[in-house]
């Protein structure tokens, strides 16, 4: 059975879509390093975040066109200015780094406590717990759940040859789960402390290109937790989970598309 739902490993499809984390456990636990697809998949948080670390692999190509827009914004040498398609994928890159983020991690962390009132009703009596709560949110249904890096030396991952050259998968959404990086990982607990031994979540990335805009993301959305959870009234999902459509245009991004909630009486 689980050599078989290994096997199936598939980011496309609509049930790793709607819920990613029975197939990251299944390769956490089987093969934490494996190669699908052509590119290594990894999904241990010691792995994922050795890569992000580490100095054997590259974030190539957005590094890149961001000093290529330098060049050209600094008056670069002639040709070395954006193409109409160089100009386009930055504004998308944009967009999604973002917007669709952080819209995606409000939308996520919102279900998360709507699934486990006993969390939201801790929030709606201390909404100064909005700031853990978003950081769990984060760990828990992280909404970048994968990145890519290229091995720029040969390197040995688990126990595996990545050589030069070679793709990486960074499962981030699996390592934000990993039971030896944190406890109870797959409880939704926004006051879950963090010792000093534990890990950080890897939702924001981590090293030199971790996010830029993690600080403005988690603002927004302990904003937007805060006012919600001082309503007066309790939140509720308006629809049953089985209603619930996640977004398919992006194969990192993991978010819904809409999350219809009624505001019940005052009590
Ligand atoms: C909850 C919201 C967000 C999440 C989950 C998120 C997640 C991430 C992650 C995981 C990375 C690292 C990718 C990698 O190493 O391959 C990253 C990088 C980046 N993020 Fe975010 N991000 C969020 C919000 C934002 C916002 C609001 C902005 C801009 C205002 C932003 C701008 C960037 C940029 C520019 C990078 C690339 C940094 C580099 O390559 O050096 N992000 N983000």
């Amino acid at each position: 059975m689980t050599a078989e739902v290994t096997a199936r490993f598939n980011p496309f499809a609509a049930e790793f879509r709607r819920d990613p984390y029975p197939m990251y456990r299944v390769l956490r636990e089987t093969r934490p390093v494996h190669k699908t697809m052509g590119m290594w998949v990894l999904t241990r948080h010691a792995d994922v975040r050795a890569v992000l670390c580490g100095g054997a692999f590259s974030a190539a190509l957005i590094p890149a066109l961001v000093s290529r827009q330098a060049a050209a914004t600094t008056g670069g040498t002639d040709g070395d200015r954006l193409d109409d398609e160089e100009a386009a994928f930055i504004c998308v890159m944009c967009f999604v780094a973002g917007h669709e983020t952080t819209k995606s991690m409000i939308g996520n962390g919102l279900l998360a406590l709507l699934r486990h009132p006993e969390q939201g009703e801790r929030l709606r009596r201390d909404p100064r717990q909005a700031g853990p709560a978003v950081t769990e949110a984060l760990r828990y249904d992280s909404p970048l759940q994968l990145t890519k890096r290229v091995a720029i030396r040969d390197v040995e991952i688990g126990g595996h040859l990545v050589s030069a050259g070679e793709q990486v998968l960074l499962c981030l959404g699996a390592a934000n789960r990993d039971p030896e990086a944190f406890g109870r990982p797959d409880e939704f607990d926004i006051s879950r402390d963090a010792p000093a031994s534990t890990p950080a979540h890897l939702a924001l990335g981590h090293g030199m290109h971790g996010c830029l805009g993690g600080a403005l993301a988690q603002l927004q959305a302990t904003v937007a937790f805060e006012c919600l959870y001082r309503l007066p009234g309790r939140l509720e999902p308006a629809v049953p989970p089985s209603a619930l459509e996640w977004q398919d245009r992006s194969l990192i991004v993991r978010g819904l598309k809409r999350l219809p909630v009624t505001l019940r009486g005052d009590s």
